[in-house]
């Protein structure tokens, strides 16, 4: 038996992706163990929802700390105390410096809701909105001292309906990322995933486009032909 995946997993808010992530450890589709939720505000319903399932929790308050490079010295040290293969970061709304980068460059990821490169940083469905796009989507990328800019390992698109306001994108969506960000860290468990310089690499074969998640919740994958 190949060993579980250690995961770290570091929230602000809600923490709906994280609880995706929970529902599919608990049905054994996920091979990973979520050994540390780390969120960055206290008292949120992530939080709540890593404590009813019994996880290792943690609250670091940025506010806390003099300065970011402080703050991210501190939550590198939090995040390597559990020596994690692989930290997600869910909904967590801190840009990430060198300190807590540089250690764990190369097995940290970011779920971003936007079809990247498209709409980087924040309100990226009215980005989307203003921008006529027909589509929107979210994005999983490997986190570099880029903002949203690191390599994108797998995307989900939703058509952009006629009536859409930022809100409906954002339902809408929300449950796609859920499946997305599974299906993501379910590659990563079975360690077919890998970051090398700006490229991203799945069963050793440089991927040239990103996983695009299918409507049975996997990517479909076939490794192009030789
Ligand atoms: C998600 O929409 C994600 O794309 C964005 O923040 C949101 C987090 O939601 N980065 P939740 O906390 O997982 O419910």
């Amino acid at each position: 038996m190949t060993a579980l995946l250690k995961t770290t997993v570091l929230i602000s808010g809600t923490g709906s992706n994280l609880q995706a992530l929970i529902d599919a450890c608990r049905t054994g589709r996920l091979e990973t163990d979520i050994i540390h939720v780390i969120s960055n505000v206290p008292d949120v319903k992530g939080l709540a929802r890593a404590e009813s399932a019994g996880l290792n929790t943690s609250v670091l308050q940025h506010g806390r700390f003099s300065d970011r490079s402080d703050f991210d010295r501190a939550l590198s040290l939090l995040v390597g105390a559990g020596d994690p293969d692989l930290i997600v970061l869910a909904g967590f709304m801190r840009i990430i410096g060198p300190e807590l980068l540089t250690p764990f460059s190369g097995r940290m990821i970011n779920l971003h809701p936007s079809l990247l490169p498209l709409h980087r940083g924040t309100n990226t469905y009215q980005q989307a909105l203003n921008a006529g796009d027909t589509q929107h989507g979210a994005s999983i990328h490997f986190v570099t001292a880029e903002l949203d800019g690191g390599p994108v390992i797998s995307q989900v698109a939703i058509p952009v309906l006629p009536d859409d306001d930022r809100d409906s994108l954002a339902q809408r969506l929300a449950p796609m990322e859920h499946r997305l960000i599974v299906a993501t860290v379910e590659f990563f468990s079975r360690h077919r995933v890998e970051c090398s310089g700006a490229s991203v690499f799945v069963d050793g074969k440089v991927l040239t486009s990103p996983l695009r998640l299918q409507p049975d919740g996997g990517f479909g994958w076939q490794a192009p032909a030789e």
